[in-house]
């Protein structure tokens, strides 16, 4: 049987989830339901719908019409809205958890509660609110180290951290004040303190396969100084590992990602499948969790489908299965750095409508992936948002980033990029922070 594979979403991550489809031997047609369109997963589907992605039923119609086998859904709105569960329901296996999974990323509390209640370390303390009855002598025992979450799904925006965004008790109270009266649940957590690093794994709902792990750059200007993004740029590196990172640390997050799909199961009833994205801190005392993402990550997809040597449809097919344990799941081991071309102004006032001129050929090594970008008349023009993600492979960090960077930097047009992404001088920065950290 062929497959008919349908795509939710259309950024940049679910670009680069058409080209890896796309590449595979077994010739899928690809179907996309997105918010907009985008020309570059266009020029690989033979069915394009632009719509409201939270809409399940109209994704699960669209899916049918178009007698879709399977089906991958990219961005996180969708999945909390019950889309993967209206595939399901209407016989197209589904690449993403269902609503109720989905609760690992839609909400924080959720997850929290499930590593208590199923004795999975890495915790910070924490406790969810609804009021502000006792936010103040929580706050008491971590005046100057604690984080306020929003607990549901805020785009990134619901999360303020004492030192960086909030400067005194008055302003953190007035933040749970904020979130309380505006009844929205919002948790308390211990501020951590290491380096961030994820770790991404396929699951079937009992069988793990992890990828390498990634590193992120949420801050927009170079220096991680600046507004929150949605991820300027990632990297990973040849061997699987951080070059920060102790082996152990990423046994503690694979281990950590492993228990959480078991407990996940129990506690839901039903197998996840889809990617599972855990967003931990290497700190003095050894791994944590700040969060998870119940898909892959934007920039860091674009990093991951870009090294995996594997047959993805094989790979996305022995999830749905629950065969992941006999998939092959392979990735180069090769070094990747990828790095956002967004507008000026980007992430706050983002020019809107100029025109980006990618390059037609590629030098071997690099992909280019279509973010925010519409075509008119034959042009692509940026529509204010992450506009094409570049990314570059090699043997080494330094080469992969020195292919990353030309390529960058030979696109025209009124965009920024941060060009200290994967360079020695930030891994250094990185790999000192460790070391002073752990003694
Ligand atoms: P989240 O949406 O939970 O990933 O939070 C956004 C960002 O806030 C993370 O990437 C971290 O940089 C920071 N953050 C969240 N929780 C904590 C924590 N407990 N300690 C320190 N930083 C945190
Ligand atoms: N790059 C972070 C995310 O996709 O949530």
């Amino acid at each position: 049987m062929s497959e008919k594979i349908l795509i939710v979403g259309s950024g940049a991550r679910e670009h680069a989830i058409a080209v890896a489809l796309a590449r595979s031997v077994q010739q899928p047609a690809l179907l996309c339901f997105g918010s907009a369109r985008n020309p570059g997963i266009a020029a690989l589907c033979v069915a394009y719908i632009s719509g409201r992605t939270t809409d399940a039923e109209a994704v699960a119609r669209f899916a049918v019409e178009q007698q879709a086998t399977l089906a991958i859904v990219g961005p996180e709105d969708p999945l909390a809205a019950g889309v993967a569960d209206a595939l399901w329901s209407a016989g197209v296996p589904t690449v993403g958890p269902t609503q109720s999974l989905a609760r690992l990323e839609s909400s924080k509390a959720f997850t929290r509660n499930l590593l208590a209640k199923y004795g999975i370390e890495g915790n910070p303390a924490f406790q969810r609110f609804t009021s502000l009855e006792g936010v103040t002598e929580w706050l008491a025992q971590f005046p100057r180290n604690h984080v306020i979450k929003d607990d549901g799904l805020a785009g990134g925006k619901g999360v303020k951290v004492f030192g960086d965004h909030l400067h005194s008790l008055e302003e953190s109270l007035a933040y749970c004040k904020e979130l309380a009266d505006a009844g929205r649940p919002f948790v308390l957590e211990e501020k951590l303190e290491g380096e961030e690093f994820s770790l991404l794994s396929f699951s079937d709902g009992t069988t793990l396969r992890h990828m390498p792990s990634v590193q992120d750059h949420k801050r927009a200007y170079e220096g991680d100084q600046g507004p929150n993004t949605g991820g300027m740029g990632t990297y990973t590196d040849s061997n699987g590992s951080l070059p920060f990172l102790k082996p152990e640390d990423i046994a503690a997050a694979q281990s950590i990602n492993e228990r959480v799909i078991a407990a996940v199961r129990q506690e839901c009833g039903e197998p996840y499948r889809g990617v599972l994205y855990g967003g931990f801190m290497a700190t003095r005392n050894g791994v944590r969790l700040i969060e998870y993402n119940a898909r892959f990550g934007d920039p860091e997809c674009l990093n991951l489908l870009t090294l995996l040597e594997s047959d993805f449809v094989a790979v996305c097919r022995a999830m749905v299965e629950e065969k992941l344990s006999s998939a092959e799941v392979h990735f180069a081991s090769k070094a990747s750095v990828c790095k956002y071309l967004v507008p000026q102004g980007y992430p706050e006032s983002p020019r809107k409508g100029d025109a980006v001129v990618v390059p037609s050929f590629l030098p071997a090594g690099a992909a280019l992936y279509l973010g925010a970008v519409d075509e008119r008349e034959g042009t692509l023009v940026a529509t204010g948002s992450r506009t094409v993600g570049i990314v570059g492979t090699g043997a080494s960090l330094a080469e992969a980033e020195q292919l990353c960077q030309q390529l960058c930097a030979s696109i025209e047009g009124p965009f920024f990029f941060r060009s200290d992404i994967g360079t020695p001088a930030a891994l250094n920065k990185r790999i000192q922070h460790m070391k002073e950290l752990r003694g």
